[in-house]
């Protein structure tokens, strides 16, 4: 069963330089899931929220490569307000997790790193509906 106990800040290798520093990310040996699908939230208006919404069965990890954002996660029993702003520290979203996104910095960039392709099927669009679905716990 999915809570948030399993969500969790990922440290990133980085290989520190002075031109630059370099992280890099390989499915299964640094994330929990194969990498299937990468996509990235840019050119976010000040005051926008992004996420709402909980995915079925997806893993995702979350990058601020650029910038910073908060992500506030939901197992349906206790919510965490997480801020990032590393790009070699990741957060890792299992599944059953409603998640918003806000507070973004100007300029920020949101990498999303996802264990399988697009599918619309795979979300909860309305809370109720995935509160409706989140199973329930021992003394809940
Ligand atoms: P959504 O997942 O709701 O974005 P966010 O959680 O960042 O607010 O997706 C926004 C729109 O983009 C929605 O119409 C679905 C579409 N979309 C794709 O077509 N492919 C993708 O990989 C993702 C993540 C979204």
């Amino acid at each position: 069963m999915y809570s948030l106990s399993n969500c969790r800040i990922i440290e990133l290798p980085k290989i520190t330089d002075p031109r630059g520093n370099l992280t890099f990310i390989e499915g299964v040996r640094h994330v929990p899931f194969d990498i299937k699908r990468v996509y990235y939230l840019y050119d976010v208006p000040g005051g926008a929220e992004r996420g709402g919404h909980g995915h079925k069965a997806l893993h995702q990890l979350i990058i601020a490569m650029s910038g910073s954002f908060d992500v506030v996660l939901d197992d349906g029993r206790e919510k965490h307000r997480i801020h990032l702003n590393r790009s070699y520290y990741g957060l890792y979203v299992c599944p059953m997790i409603w998640r918003e996104l806000d507070n973004f910095s100007s300029g920020s960039v949101c990498m999303v790193l996802a264990s399988n392709l697009y599918d619309e099927a795979d979300y909860y669009r309305e809370y109720d509906q995935f509160i409706q679905a989140v199973p329930m716990r021992e003394g809940a």
